[in-house]
């Protein structure tokens, strides 16, 4: 094997250490955002997008493990900061404006794993497709989850038209409805480099 080979692709390294420190920062913000939310049902839903998310960091930092990585200091403290306040912040905003925003994270959230994968291709790196594959579908029904809950609300528009996602717009070409397999999956986010 020599997937425990060093890799030289900056960019991919990079992506890599934001995303293991990013999903932490999800997590937190999920912590506060289940707390804040008053529905049982929406409460059980966020809680498990928040375990999707830590199982997320587990399985980011496996790959970057066999490739000899390890976590940025900086982002790791810088994401801890961002979680943090995001979570705290989920008390004081109302229902409307965290359930919108993280929709519209997972959203971008989606293409970067679609991202890492075409990296890894770059340099004749297959192992990981599964997972990254499997992690970007999961960040798309997280992003649905939050569409379908807003869909209906009378914020929506405007929010839509202003931070440009919503309904109708998406940071990403993924359709639950018709997934691509893996191996065409390469063909998503190519408007992303
Ligand atoms: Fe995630
Ligand atoms: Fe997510």
């Amino acid at each position: 094997m020599n997937e425990s080979v060093k890799i030289e692709h900056l960019k991919l390294v990079r992506l890599l250490q934001l995303a293991y420190s990013a999903e932490k920062a999800a997590a937190f913000a999920y912590i506060g955002h289940a707390g804040s939310v008053k529905n049982p049902d929406e409460k059980v839903a966020i809680k498990q997008i928040e375990m999707d998310e830590w199982q997320h960091r587990e399985t980011v930092l496996s790959i970057m493990k066999q490739h000899a990585i390890t976590p940025s200091r900086y982002y790791e403290i810088k994401y801890h900061i961002i979680g943090r306040v995001i979570s705290c912040s989920c008390y004081v905003i109302g229902w409307f404006m965290p359930y919108y925003f993280a929709g519209r994270l997972e959203s971008g959230n989606v293409c970067e794993y679609f991202i890492m994968m075409r990296y890894f291709n770059e340099i004749g790196i297959t192992a990981h497709d599964e997972l990254l594959y499997e992690m970007g579908m999961k960040e798309k029904e997280h992003e649905v989850y939050f569409q379908k809950g807003l869909q209906n609300n009378r914020l929506l528009p405007l929010f839509e038209r202003i931070f440009g996602w919503g309904n109708k717009s998406s940071f990403n070409d993924v359709d639950l409805a018709t997934k691509s397999p893996v191996e065409e999956s390469k063909g998503y986010c190519n408007h992303r480099k």
